[in-house]
């Protein structure tokens, strides 16, 4: 079975997941590495600047891995993902004005920048999760202002107790207010603030 770690790019999976799968003494599976190196992809989007996977050769793949064993399987295409294969799934979230600085940090450009921050705010990856996995095997993990350990401490809980945050617990609409809908009403093509 898979343990699935979800959420909008930039919002820590790959640093967390890792440490998740050593901890549980399991493979650790990267989707967007798995697609580049097998091949699973299905083009490129020059505009995003990123490759575009094959989803159903992912999904394919997914169920050959999970065959050997448990896995800590990290994306944040929640589609490419077996909803049979997943015994859980935590989708990681963070305010948005840190992924916001994050993002920025890594030099994405605006456009994509504020794309990922407008998914953040409004749940994208949360409620795709929910849609495949239904609520009971669906979790979210806040990780603003918390250090990796701590993150990594919430998310063994949730495997081991299928006890934490529910779908639901996070609302950045409500804590940000005018704020998020500063992000929600530019323009994501120009990357600027109406
Ligand atoms: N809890 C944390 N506290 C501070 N920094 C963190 C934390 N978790 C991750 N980071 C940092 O945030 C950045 C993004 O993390 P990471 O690469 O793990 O995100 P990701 O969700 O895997 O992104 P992508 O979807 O693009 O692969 C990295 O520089 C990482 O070191
Ligand atoms: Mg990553």
């Amino acid at each position: 079975m898979l343990v699935l770690i979800a959420g909008t790019p930039g919002v820590g999976k790959t640093t967390v997941a890792r440490e998740v799968a050593k901890r549980l003494g399991v493979a650790y599976v990267n989707v967007a590495e798995l697609a580049v190196n097998e091949g699973l992809v299905a083009g490129y989007d020059s505009e995003r600047g990123a490759y575009v996977i094959d989803e159903e050769a992912v999904r394919a793949k997914l169920r050959e891995l999970a065959l050997r064993g448990r896995a800590v399987v990290d994306t944040h295409v929640v589609s490419a993902v077996p909803p049979e294969l997943v015994e859980v799934a935590v989708v990681l979230r963070l305010d948005p004005r840190e992924l916001e600085r994050r993002l920025k940090a890594r030099g994405y450009p605006p456009s994509k920048v504020l794309e990922n921050v407008q998914a953040e705010i409004l749940d994208a990856c949360l409620i795709e999760a929910v849609e495949a996995f239904g609520e009971e095997r669906t979790f979210e993990v806040d990780a603003s202002g918390k250090s990796v350990d701590e993150v990594v401490e919430e998310v063994l809980k949730i495997v081991r107790e299928r006890r934490g945050g529910k779908p639901g617990s996070v609302n950045w609409l409500e804590r940000l207010g005018d704020e998020a809908y500063r992000y929600l009403t530019a323009d994501a093509r120009r990357g600027n603030a109406a």
